[in-house]
């Protein structure tokens, strides 16, 4: 079994619960076509403000519900853009007119999103980004809306990063003194681009040693990203995003602490046309295949403008539900297995007991390498029925079989339930303390 090495962060719970709710919100729900395209069609950001900020309601803001669909849906924490690229704060910063009391919703949406998402039981993160395309002092850049403005480079000589970087240490500051976080998620570093003379933007831009001090200095235990471009070992958790790992992520040749961070359709933020909806069967090897190699899984759903999960959203959300409140325990404080995976199939493993889930279902028999003579016992997970781990039936002596590898005896067809999972039980294993954090 793999162990990271400790970092500064308390990973402890975070490695246990595994799935987690990520919510990209801000004015982009209003074009509700990525929250990208402030850049991607180059509009100038005072009128994209001017535009959108006065039509800012989301009436039907509901983070309670938000908090239950979450938890219903087995996700253990929630991190929310309390400032994406555009640069819109839905906290009421101090340092910012550009923000959700200023709008005519009024109100602070990140202390209601807090509070409600804490009293459902689910850690809380904030996401922060370190890109601002309509502050004054941000440099413009290759990411920049104004990237192609004939006058950059003169527009540049007004703007100060250094102003910047104070303005975002001043802001993060809110941020963990206000609403002490147990998540910053940060976004995101590129030192190594530039364009038309355009430099990128990596530690030095953002001040990241002060800003990483400062983190430390309010919130020494909060889990902090790996995405402020600071040397190995500050991260307590490094994040692939829209992407399949297929092995532990390593950094240095050491084994770290991962989440992927994932969406359900191609957008992070409400993007009204965007079809390219992911499958039942692809939402949940998404989370075990990521479980299964170590990592955590951080599933984003973008609101609406009204405050709204969408139908769709709804609906990917139900099929989590359908599935963890059968195969919870499969997940929740489970890891990559010490056996080898069978054909079609991934393992995780939680003390004495391991977790097939099976992707593509055989014929009869199942055969498990490596666990020959280990298993006490099999049980699917979505009925509790046995499933046998000997048999009789004379046409399995045309199976050779080699003494290391255990068989799994399983009917014809398969359950209806979107990967079924058999959990097996090990000889000669402490009793693992079975998890009720269904
Ligand atoms: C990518 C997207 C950004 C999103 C982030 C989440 O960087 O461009 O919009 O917030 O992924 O990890």
């Amino acid at each position: 079994m793999l162990t990271p090495q400790p970092t500064a962060g308390d990973t402890a719970w975070f490695v246990h619960d595994r799935f987690g709710m990520f919510i990209h919100w801000g004015l982009y729900a209003l074009p509700a076509r990525h929250e990208w395209l402030l850049t991607t069609e180059k509009l100038d950001p005072a009128a994209y403000a001017a535009r959108y900020l006065p039509r800012f309601n989301p009436t039907r803001y509901d983070p309670r519900a938000w908090a239950r669909t979450a938890r219903a849906a087995g996700m253990r924490y929630a991190i929310l853009t309390a400032k994406h690229h555009e640069g819109f704060c839905l906290w009421d910063t101090a340092f910012s007119d550009y923000k959700a009391t200023n709008t005519p919703y009024g109100q602070d949406l990140v202390a209601p999103f807090v509070e409600a998402f804490r009293a459902e039981g689910l850690k809380v993160g904030l996401y922060y980004s370190l890109l601002d395309w309509s502050h004054p002092d941000f440099t413009i850049d290759n990411h920049h809306p104004l990237r192609d403005h004939p006058d950059a480079a003169r527009l540049n000589q007004g703007r100060s990063m250094p102003r910047y970087a104070e303005y975002m240490r001043n802001q993060v500051r809110e941020l963990l003194t206000r609403f002490a976080p147990d998540i910053l998620w940060c976004d995101f570093s590129y030192p190594d681009v530039s364009y038309n003379g355009l430099p990128g933007k990596g530690r030095a831009d953002w001040e990241s040693e002060q800003l990483y001090a400062l983190i430390r200095e309010l919130s020494p235990r909060i889990i902090l990203n790996n995405r402020l471009d600071l040397p190995a070992g500050r991260a307590d958790v490094y994040t692939p995003e829209q992407v399949q790992p297929t092995e532990w992520m390593r950094v240095e040749g050491e084994p770290v602490v991962w989440e992927a961070c994932q969406t359900f359709s191609g957008s992070w933020g409400y993007s009204r046309d965007e079809e390219s909806w992911k499958s039942p069967e692809q939402l949940i090897m998404l989370l075990i295949n990521t479980v299964a190699i170590g990592g955590n899984l951080l599933m984003n759903v973008g609101p609406t403008a009204l405050g709204d999960f969408d139908p769709r959203a709804r609906d990917a959300l139900q099929v989590y539900r359908d599935w963890m409140q059968q195969h919870g325990e499969a997940i929740y404080g489970c890891t990559q297995s010490q056996f080898p995976a069978p054909q079609d199939c991934r393992l995780t493993q939680k003390g004495n007991k391991v977790y097939v889930h099976i992707f593509a279902w055989p014929f009869k028999v199942l055969h498990l390498p490596g666990l020959g003579g280990r298993v006490a016992y099999a049980r699917f997970l979505h009925d509790g029925s046995e499933v046998p781990i000997t048999s009789t039936a004379w046409e399995m002596q045309h199976l050779t079989v080699t003494p290391d590898t255990q068989r799994l005896f399983l009917p014809i067809k398969k359950p209806n339930v979107v990967t079924p999972v058999i959990e097996l039980t090990l000889h000669g294993y402490e009793a693992a303390s079975v998890d009720r954090s269904s």
